[in-house]
């Protein structure tokens, strides 16, 4: 047990913790668990590269973060996970300005988009929360080889549970498009990749943990419809279900505990939700993760999907 749990919040976990002298990548850092992921690691000392897709967006994070933590190490770099273009500019621009990454925490996400597509014709939301965070990753590796602590954060979802990934047709092209089935795609892939990176990477150091963060209100709900946001709300005070929402510190939290938690050092490949490793459970509705999303052949399949996909290539 990790001595931490489902009300335990980022300057808890982080507590005593120095990351002074650490470089640590926050995709979606303008926003939600991303930004309070940035306060909390940049309290401890980190440097923080916060990624965006609007520099305003990104300068009002800075100026919030460093109103609570006036010390705060901070960089921007703009980022469109929506566009492989975007994605190669950003990090050749990362490559040029930093020596190393030492935590990557892939935390942007889209959820319940209506049917769109990235600009290069992906699926959005598979496209944004899987393939561009593959691509992006691909890019940073070399970075994150001569970072020292060399861990990769992938932020999953308890959604996964709404499905595996549909391996003929990821991209909606021949099947009736669900917002709902999309979003468990795309946070199952997320699950998938974590194992994938840590089947490649573990003999390099490099260890990767998929997170669940819990249910936080952000603005990760802003494209669902009122029917949508009823539905689910509906669902969720059933009182079977237990739910109730956490804090933004409370969601935040197993992400900054996966980045640097002792406990789990060097056993990566891994899903992580209040701040423990979950177990495998294809029943349960209030917990755990799925078999399919630690499959190791579903991930090596969806592998050599993302890299025909988007053309990236990690290095060997
Ligand atoms: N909140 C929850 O209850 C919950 C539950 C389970 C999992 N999660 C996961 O937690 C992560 C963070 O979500 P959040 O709740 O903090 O939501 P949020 O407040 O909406 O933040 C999402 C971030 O992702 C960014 N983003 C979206 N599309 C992007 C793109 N194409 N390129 C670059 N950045 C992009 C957003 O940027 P813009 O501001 O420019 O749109 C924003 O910074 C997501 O991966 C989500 O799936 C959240």
């Amino acid at each position: 047990m990790s001595g931490f749990g489902w009300t335990s919040t980022t300057d808890e976990v982080l507590e005593g913790k120095d990351l002074s002298g650490m470089t640590v990548f926050i995709t979606g850092a303008n926003s939600g668990l991303g930004q309070e992921t940035a306060r909390a690691m940049a309290a401890k000392g980190a440097q923080i590269v916060m990624a965006g897709r609007d520099q305003a967006k990104l300068d009002e994070a800075v100026a919030a973060i460093l109103a609570s933590v006036p010390q705060a190490q901070l960089d921007t770099i703009t980022l469109d996970l929506g566009s492989l273009e975007s994605i190669r500019a950003a990090t050749s621009r990362a490559r040029q300005q930093f020596d190393k990454i030492d935590i990557l925490i892939n935390n942007a996400g889209v959820m319940a988009t209506p049917f769109e597509h990235t600009h290069d014709g992906f699926e959005r939301q598979f496209g944004t929360n899987h393939l561009g965070h593959f691509a992006l990753t691909a890019e940073l590796m070399p970075l994150i080889e001569r970072g020292s602590a060399k861990r990769i954060v992938n932020l999953s979802s308890r959604g996964h549970h709404m499905g595996p990934v549909h391996f003929e047709d990821p991209n909606y092209q021949h099947r009736a498009y669900d917002p709902w089935s999309s979003y468990g795609q795309s946070k199952t892939a997320n699950v998938l990749f974590t194992v994938g990176l840590e089947q490649r990477f573990a003999v390099l150091g490099i260890h990767a943990y998929a997170v669940h963060p819990g249910g936080i209100e952000t603005n990760l709900g802003r494209h669902m419809t009122q029917d949508m946001r009823d539905a689910l709300m509906a669902r969720i005070s059933k009182s079977d279900t237990g739910f109730a929402w956490k804090t933004i510190p409370q969601g935040a939290a197993t992400s900054c505990w996966a980045a640097t938690a002792e406990a789990i050092e060097g056993k990566g490949g891994v899903y992580c939700e209040d701040c423990h490793v979950a177990q495998q459970d294809d029943e349960s509705t209030t917990g755990g993760v799925r078999t399919y999303a630690l499959n190791p052949s579903f991930a090596d399949q969806l592998w050599k999907l993302s890299e025909e996909l988007t053309g990236a290539k990690f290095p060997s």
